[in-house]
């Protein structure tokens, strides 16, 4: 019996270690706030990486899915599937972008990789220009344009992706002058994410709009951090008043549902077979996916985001520790120095708040957009006192 036993353990399938985790099994979430398995509470200024729009079981969220998994679930993309309309239409309006063509797919990487693909369709061309410090996802053209050469397989490695320095725009005009006619697209996040926070300057988005007009390239805005609300505006990219050519979304949109998608300028065409998915648009991630666009309507989302952001990095910016405040709306940034760099360890294990980070020691902060004023002030006051009595507190 004992010797069976030992068999089973010794052959118990395991996880792909990937990813470095802390030592926390979440199993219960409402709103801002995460329990554990011993019923600790956390309050959740991450989203579990932006992911987290509208708040964690939104009952709204949580109804209409039930209603369409009662209704129909899953058909294939060989029938029509009204709710993708229903979808489409409402995307248009709350992002004004009624003339836009919605293709909806399953990740962010997938929607990006499924944007170069269309722009290189579109044009015939093979470049695609990206930035330092981009993350666009880790398909193999994503990965490709993303600056991490870590995560880049040999296999995903080209000579199609043109890096160049991210809010540089003579650098930009050298390469459109040198070689502007073999251009596909420019692919730019409107706030970097993973690479730290870094908003891109509004004229160098306004550069990348007016060059990509000019050699008739394709601009892709990477909207799948920045975007679906979370800065105030819908795009991050509609601070610097320009129309990118094709949108990409995920994270927010779904509020935990994997759901994604790109919309497409009218003078991009379709053909049938150009581009296609197994599980991108079906009936539940549309109604996950229209769930969210309703409350963030009906709540006044957007809006609240910007205020609630204001507040958190006005106060944030008379922290003296705390360096380079910046960002937008719900998704904010600060340099951490050396003399407090387990900051974030000890908000999560001292004061149980989850925060998010990027290399080398930036916290950073992508919480629901439905945070409310009472929890991002229990933020602040429990910043300050780690900040304050490091000493006092041990580490788990
Ligand atoms: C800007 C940006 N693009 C693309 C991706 C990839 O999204 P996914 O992990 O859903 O493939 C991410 C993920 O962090 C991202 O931040």
């Amino acid at each position: 019996m004992r010797y069976a036993f030992s068999l089973k353990k010794l052959f118990t399938m395991k996880l792909f270690d990937v990813y470095p985790l802390n030592n926390i099994s979440v199993v219960k979430a409402k709103g801002s706030y995460l329990w554990d398995e011993n019923g600790l509470q956390y309050l959740d200024m991450y989203g579990g990486h932006a992911v987290i729009s509208i708040g964690h079981t939104h009952p709204h969220f949580v109804q209409r899915i039930m209603e369409q998994l009662n209704k129909i679930g899953f058909y294939s993309n060989s029938v029509k599937i009204p709710i993708q309309e229903e979808l489409a239409e409402k995307l248009g309006k709350i992002s004004g972008r009624e003339t836009y063509q919605l293709f909806l797919c399953n990740s962010g990487a997938e929607a990006n990789e499924n944007a170069m693909k269309l722009a290189s369709f579109h044009n015939g061309r093979k470049k695609i220009i990206a930035f330092s410090k981009s993350f666009h996802g880790r398909t193999s053209l994503a990965v490709a344009a993303t600056d991490n050469p870590a995560i880049v397989a040999p296999v995903n490695q080209t000579d199609n992706i043109i890096f160049l320095p991210f809010n540089d725009e003579a650098s930009l005009e050298a390469c459109f002058r040198a070689q502007g006619s073999n251009i596909a697209a420019v692919i730019v996040e409107g706030i970097q994410g993973v690479g730290g926070i870094n908003p891109a300057k509004e004229t160098f988005l306004q550069k990348i709009r007016s060059l990509c007009t000019a050699h008739d390239a394709v601009f892709i805005a990477d909207s799948v951090q920045c975007g679906y609300g979370r800065t105030g505006k819908f795009f991050s990219h509609d601070y610097a008043n320009v129309d990118a050519d094709i949108y990409t979304m995920a994270k927010g949109m779904g509020n935990g549902f994997p759901v994604a998608g790109i919309i497409i300028a009218p003078h991009l065409q379709p053909k049938h077979g150009m581009l296609g998915t197994t599980f991108g648009g079906n009936p539940l991630a549309c109604a996950a996916a229209l769930a969210v666009l309703e409350v963030i309507e009906r709540e006044g989302l957007m809006i609240h985001a910007k205020n609630i952001g204001d507040h958190i990095q006005s106060e944030l910016k008379k922290i003296p520790e705390l360096q380079n405040v910046r960002g937008k709306g719900l998704m904010i940034g600060f340099d951490v120095p050396d003399t407090l760099k387990d900051l974030r360890k000890n908000l999560l294990f001292n004061q149980h708040i989850f925060t998010g980070e990027a290399k080398p020691n930036i916290i950073r902060l992508l919480p629901s957009l439905a945070l409310n004023k009472k929890d991002a002030d229990q933020f602040l006051e429990s910043i300050q006192e780690e900040i304050h009595a490091p000493a006092l507190k041990g580490e788990s």
